[in-house]
């Protein structure tokens, strides 16, 4: 049996525009399309996806009839600025009338400004790592917040930033493609002063919009229990992953030491500028020292936890959603789950998955964490960054060989059961 969650909490499914609209042309087309985005096991097509853009209008009927009264996706850049300082009317128009449907159908838009992708005259112009990154990406804030935000009382403005750092600035798979981990972190900085930006641009114009970060969050574990340096280095990656970043929101400082590797401290003026956090949350790792200059630790999966491991190999760890809240308690902000999901081709293990992330997150509420609404990953299958279509994250199955037909997964049916369950009046009203 189901407890009832807080009243007003948002039950939701997340997307990203590149990963589901279609018909997009921007820095990871253009990489595509100079054969350099590719893995090594893979060759994903970059932007085969799942039609959105086209038949949003069916696809928010599904929404409705998968009994959510929340949505978190992201509006394209390279599609609303496609030229630095020009502007497409057309797509901000369907945007707009997006968010109004959304808003008939009693579903509140959560927004994300900045999911990975750029338009490709940014890294030309002002790649994030240089001091006119952050003003090059206003002039696309201020007007989303002119044409569109009057309506959105959520907005993430930037999605995982180390996620997509660690993939363009560190392992150079990403555009631009950098292999520099210094770089990386003034690149960061930069971000994060983008996001400041942007924060205050919106909330001169709309004082009651609540704007965070969607920050991955990773447990990591020693991979040898009693060894001395992996019991050294857990901490140390897991202050750079999980901590650095909201850290920073209250100290000023962007700080990181990494023994030989890494030595980053800069004053960063943030000033608590953040009305909640949202954890995107998938998997547990593991840390090993090695002896070795290059390459001084390893960080893998072992599916230790007895609950499986994803068509990815990500080790599934439903504890750690609690364990995550936990972490973030020192900034006393909200918390919002902006996404959870698990890459299953067989969706029995995505019914549980879900199931028990949603147990960990009633015991971190009930523990008085403040825990707001939480976004499944994702509404639909779609296209996964290195691995393409072959990733199935959707609650709706997408038959991408045959015009893209939709079809609810039972995963999806027990999403609405749940929901339902779970906002049957609590007479306690918590
Ligand atoms: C996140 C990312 C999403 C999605 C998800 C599943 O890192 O924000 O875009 O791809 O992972 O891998």
């Amino acid at each position: 049996m189901t407890q009832p969650f807080p009243n007003n909490f948002l039950w939701g499914v997340a997307t990203s525009a590149f990963q589901i609209e279609g018909r997009i042309e921007n820095d990871m087309t253009d990489w595509e399309r100079q054969g350099r985005f590719r893995t090594e096991q893979y060759d994903p097509v970059a932007g085969d996806t799942a039609d959105h853009w086209r038949r949003w209008e069916d696809d928010f009927e599904l929404l409705k009839q998968l009994g959510v009264n929340s949505y978190r996706f992201s509006v394209e850049w390279a599609r609303i600025e496609p030229t630095p300082g020009q502007f497409n009317q057309r797509a901000l128009d369907q945007y707009s009338r997006m968010i109004d449907r959304l808003l008939e159908k009693g579903i509140t838009p959560m927004l994300t400004l900045h999911h990975f992708t750029h338009p490709t005259w940014f890294h030309e112009r002002s790649p994030w790592h240089r001091s006119d990154a952050p003003e090059s990406f206003m002039p696309f804030v201020q007007v989303v917040t002119e044409k569109l935000l009057d309506r959105v009382p959520l907005v993430v403005t930037i999605n995982e930033p180390l996620v997509w750092l660690l993939a363009a600035y560190g392992e150079g798979k990403f555009p631009p493609g950098y292999k520099d981990l210094q770089l990386m972190m003034v690149a960061l900085q930069r971000m994060l002063e983008a996001h400041r930006l942007a924060y205050d641009h919106i909330k001169s114009r709309r004082a009651d919009t609540q704007v965070g970060i969607a920050h991955n969050f990773i447990v990591f574990k020693r991979a040898r229990l009693n060894h001395l340096f992996d019991r050294h280095l857990k901490p140390l990656i897991h202050r750079f992953y999980n901590i650095m970043i909201p850290e920073a929101f209250q100290t000023n400082r962007l700080l990181y030491q990494f023994p030989l590797v890494l030595a980053y401290d800069e004053e960063i003026e943030l000033d608590n500028r953040i009305d909640f956090w949202g954890i995107n949350y998938y998997y547990r790792m593991h840390v090993r020292f090695r002896f070795n200059l290059e390459r001084p630790f390893d960080v893998m999966f072992i599916p230790r936890s007895g609950e499986g491991q994803s068509d990815l190999g990500w080790e599934i760890y439903p504890k750690g959603l609690r364990k995550i809240c936990k972490w973030l308690e020192f900034t006393g902000k909200p918390l919002y789950i902006t996404e959870n999901g698990i890459a299953a081709g067989d969706d029995q293990l995505r019914a549980e998955f879900l199931k028990k992330h949603l147990d960990s997150l009633r015991k971190a509420i009930d523990d008085g964490y403040p825990v707001r609404g939480y976004y499944h990953w994702s509404f639909l299958d779609n296209y996964e960054w290195l691995e393409g279509t072959r990733a199935k994250f959707g609650l709706y199955h997408v038959d991408f060989e045959n015009d893209y037909r939709r079809s609810l997964k039972p995963s999806g049916a027990l999403y609405r059961e749940y929901i339902r369950d779970a906002t049957t009046e609590d007479p306690a009203g918590s």
